[in-house]
């Protein structure tokens, strides 16, 4: 038994989606979670400068007792996971887009991919097509300017509709039956996609994978936690506390949760 929080990271926001179904599964576990809003988008940014920024949010989390630490941020994941395993004896789990269930899946052969430039120019993701897609047409989309809007507390306006129509069109009109979201920023963005599907495509993200595989190296490593009165920390590294909100209102977050929202200095 460990009662230590599970640390989980991303470049914002976003990973408030993973760490929402990790709070659903995880009963008994506390967490810290860090938002480098300051430095958001990651998508930008070089391998250097991911591993140089995520090495520092990890140390960060370990100094906050955390036993285990999620990676809940795809392109911090496909630039320095492999680093951060080497430097770091805590057990690290990463999040990578869904391509391989949403090839199984699909029934017309076709599918979409949403997600940052760095998900998608990163090594990761084009062995992982070519090696589980074989079959399928993977329409690939960079979401430019989607976590900006996401960071923004511009997730219903207009420029974010214009966004997403401008990038879901195309598979639509190439009959795609899944949209995998490779970035988790973007389950913050369903019910405006459903909007432009019509709900007719289905729509893929991978933290109830990411909420498995945490079981599984919780237990492996002895760390399941038994607490009584969890609790979860959230800093942020930017000045987004009225986001933090919105997106906590937004995921519905039990209001019976102990949550404290912290500025990170
Ligand atoms: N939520 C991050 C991800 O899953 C966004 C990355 C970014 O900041 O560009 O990739």
């Amino acid at each position: 038994m460990n009662n230590n929080p599970i640390g989980i990271f991303d470049s914002g926001v976003g990973g408030l989606t993973v760490w929402k179904t990790l709070l659903q599964e995880f009963k008994n576990e506390s967490f810290v979670y860090f938002a480098d809003s300051k430095n958001c988008p990651y998508g930008n940014k070089t391998n250097k400068e991911i591993i140089a920024l995520s090495s520092f949010i990890i140390d960060f989390l370990i100094e906050q007792k955390c036993k285990l630490i999620v990676i809940a941020c795809n392109t911090a994941t496909a630039a320095a996971i492999n680093t951060l395993r080497e430097k770091y004896s805590i057990p690290i789990i990463g999040i990578e887009p869904a391509i391989k269930p949403a090839s199984l899946l699909s029934n017309t052969g076709c599918v979409g991919v949403l997600a940052t430039k760095g998900t998608v120019n990163g090594n990761h993701f084009k062995t992982t097509s070519e090696k589980f897609a074989k079959n399928t047409a993977v329409i690939t989309q960079i979401g430019y300017g989607l976590v900006h809007q996401v960071e923004n507390n511009l997730i219903d306006s207009e420029e974010t509709k214009k966004l997403l129509i401008r990038y879901i069109q195309p598979m639509i009109d190439n009959k795609v039956d899944y949209i995998v979201l490779g970035c988790t920023h973007y389950p913050l963005l369903i019910s405006e996609i459903n909007k432009i599907t019509k709900g007719k495509i289905h729509l893929l993200e991978p933290s109830q994978a990411i909420a498995k595989q945490t079981a599984k190296k919780l237990k492996e490593h002895c760390l399941i936690g038994e607490n009584t009165s969890r609790k979860t920390t959230i800093y942020t590294s930017g000045s987004n506390f009225s986001v933090i909100e919105t997106i906590l209102s937004h995921l519905q977050v039990n209001k019976f949760e102990q949550i404290e929202v912290k500025r990170f200095l």
